[in-house]
């Protein structure tokens, strides 16, 4: 080893030993007599001292060639430090120094080597190499790491085996675009990049193998968010001869053995909530239960009073911001451009102040009497000093309109907290998903998820009406993980196919594979995937999971450290069959 210790690991019971350190130069201040320089590696600081009365001339020499992020192996005895500095791990000692040798030096880096240095996302990215260098940075993989460990732990202990399955693929229909790769050796046809493992998973269960998981990179070609990249990992599982509650039980124990071993925090059980609960009083299939503020239906509260947005509206619903009936006129102004923003898409926001002296004062008072607005604020469980805030319309959109505003509420008056961790199980999503565009219908979760035993029968004559035994993971209102019990009957699922609207031959060029798997002695199988870097980012508490992945896409999909995507070669298109555009 170049080293006998790392920058993070000297302390006052090694003073008076020779000590060789590695590492890059971090800051050099130089006062003269005095040099004090920062050496810094993956494990901490150190402080290297020279001091001209000790007649160390050659090593002062070599010490004023330094600049930052210099690559350096240094010798010199620990010394206790005069000025010691607690918020470091080293911060006792010194390293009076005897040799500096310089193993490369370095360009002045384009980005400062500083935690929370401010720099523009596409220069950090560029320079992701330096990025990493940060403390903060390197801390969001050192989690990721444990997490990862973690995970591989309490699953192998429950039996469960990490099976890789391949990535140049068939089309999986998960809902999003495929990213493909052209064949050379089969000119005109393409691979998919899985979006997921699911088929093979799923026909792994066929061979036995009872309990799967893979912690695994899944390609969607879909718009990017925070919470989304083009490549990402899941935990992804499957087990044989269980009933959703094993695979809610077993899994809630994954994540709570996390968040113990990373946070020291024992989470409560996980409560239950139907989708069409979801729907009702939160208007997210993914919500945030950090705080409350559910919705109240309105509408027949506001019929009859002339108040022609209401009379037309299919819902009137409202939320009830405690404490907020002092808001200024400014501030409502402000929730109203909110809610008229394009991304939330409302066209105007009623209000009632709920006033200390038991009177109200709307938006709507020319409509609506003193008594109509204490029964809207009864419903509403308001009191004195409480603010409603009322949307309208259709009623899908409006409560999509009504969860965005729910949350910048939540946001504004601070409720939604990342230390803070509310955990809930979402269930009996509908199997089908009407599409307008193509005028069909679709797999909510996907097509190889079975229904709830009592909606079978009405698979043909009202689909929509049909739940899916199909389960979601929500931690503050983000989609952690989602999974479902699986079709494993061979009818049952081309009568699924069919109900998607695929035709007996698309199914089986589709998907054969598996319905012949299925006539094979194909178990009762059910599973879930984590999203993993959501995982982390959670834990983690960044909104971004980008933090937590080392080289990460930007939101136009683009790394632009490698700059990818790129053309390619003239030759290379036309050994794979493909012609430039
Ligand atoms: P699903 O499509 O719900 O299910 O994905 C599972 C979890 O993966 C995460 N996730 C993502 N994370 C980051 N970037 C993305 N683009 C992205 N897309 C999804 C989410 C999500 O909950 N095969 C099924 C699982 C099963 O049925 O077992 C599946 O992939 O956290």
């Amino acid at each position: 080893m170049l080293r006998t210790h790392t920058c993070g690991e000297l302390r006052l019971s090694d003073k008076g030993n020779t000590v060789k350190l590695t590492g890059w130069i971090q800051k050099v201040r130089d006062k003269g007599g005095m040099i004090f320089i920062d050496l810094r590696d993956r494990y901490g600081l150190t402080q290297l001292v020279l001091n001209e009365q000790n007649g160390q001339q050659e090593v002062i020499a070599e010490a004023r060639k330094l600049g930052r992020e210099f690559v350096v192996q240094v010798e010199g005895t620990v010394l206790e430090r005069e000025a010691k500095n607690s918020k470091i791990a080293t911060g006792e000692i010194e390293i009076d120094l005897s040799s500096i040798t310089i193993l490369n030096p370095s360009k002045t880096p384009p980005i400062l080597i500083e935690d929370n240095a401010n720099e523009g996302e596409d220069l950090r990215m560029k320079y992701r190499y330096l990025d990493l260098r940060k403390n903060n940075v390197r801390a969001g993989l050192e989690l990721r790491h444990r997490l990862m460990r973690e995970t591989r732990n309490f699953l192998d202990k429950e039996n469960f085996l990490e099976v890789e399955t391949p990535v140049l693929i068939k089309s999986t229909p998960e809902g999003a675009r495929d990213f493909v790769v052209p064949s050379r050796m089969n000119p005109g046809e393409f691979y998919a990049l899985p979006q997921s493992p699911q088929t093979f998973k799923q026909l792994l269960m066929v061979s036995g193998f009872d309990r799967y998981f893979q912690i695994v990179k899944c390609f969607r070609d879909e718009d990017l968010r925070a919470d989304r990249q083009p490549e990402f990992t899941q935990i992804d599982c499957e087990m044989s001869f269980v009933e959703r509650e094993d695979i809610l039980s077993l899994f809630e124990k994954l994540v709570k053995h996390i968040f113990q071993s990373e946070k020291g925090i024992s989470l409560p059980d996980f409560p239950r909530m139907t989708y069409a609960d979801a729907m009702e009083y939160y208007g997210s299939d993914k919500p945030d239960t950090r705080f409350d503020m559910k919705f109240v239906t309105l509408t027949p509260l506001t019929k009859g009073k002339d108040f022609a947005i209401f009379e037309q509206a299919e819902l009137v619903v409202a939320i009830n911001a405690k404490g907020c009936a002092n808001y200024s006129r400014k501030q409502l102004d402000k929730l109203t451009d909110f809610v008229k923003k394009p991304q939330v898409g409302a066209k105007g926001l009623v209000y009632v102040k709920c006033n200390e002296d038991g009177s109200y004062k709307s938006s709507v008072d020319k409509f609506y009497s003193q008594e109509d607005l204490k029964a809207w604020a009864e419903a509403a469980n308001a009191e004195a000093g409480d603010l409603l805030l009322v949307l309208s319309g259709k009623d899908s959109t409006t409560r999509k309109q009504m969860n965005e505003l729910r949350l910048e509420m939540g946001s504004q008056l601070g409720l939604r907290d990342k230390n803070t961790f509310s955990c809930l199980w979402v269930v009996d999503f509908p199997l089908l998903e009407w599409d307008e565009e193509s005028k069909r219908f679709h797999a909510m979760h996907h097509p190889f998820t079975s229904s709830i035993q009592e909606d079978v029968h009405l698979l043909d004559s009202k689909p929509e009406d049909v739940r899916a035994n199909a389960y979601d993971m929500v931690i503050n209102g983000v989609e952690l993980g989602g999974g479902s019990i699986r079709i494993h009957d061979k009818d049952i699922q081309a009568k699924m196919f069919d109900a998607l609207g695929f035709s007996e031959e698309e199914a089986k060029a589709q998907f054969g594979f598996l319905m012949d798997a299925f006539e094979y002695g194909a178990p009762p199988h059910a599973g879930i995937a984590f999203g993993f870097d959501r995982l982390c980012s959670l834990l983690g508490g960044s909104d971004s999971i980008r933090d937590y992945i080392a080289f990460p896409k930007n939101n136009a999909g683009r790394d632009v450290m490698i700059d990818s995507p790129a053309p390619i070669a003239k030759e290379q298109l036309d050994e794979l069959g493909l012609k430039a555009q």
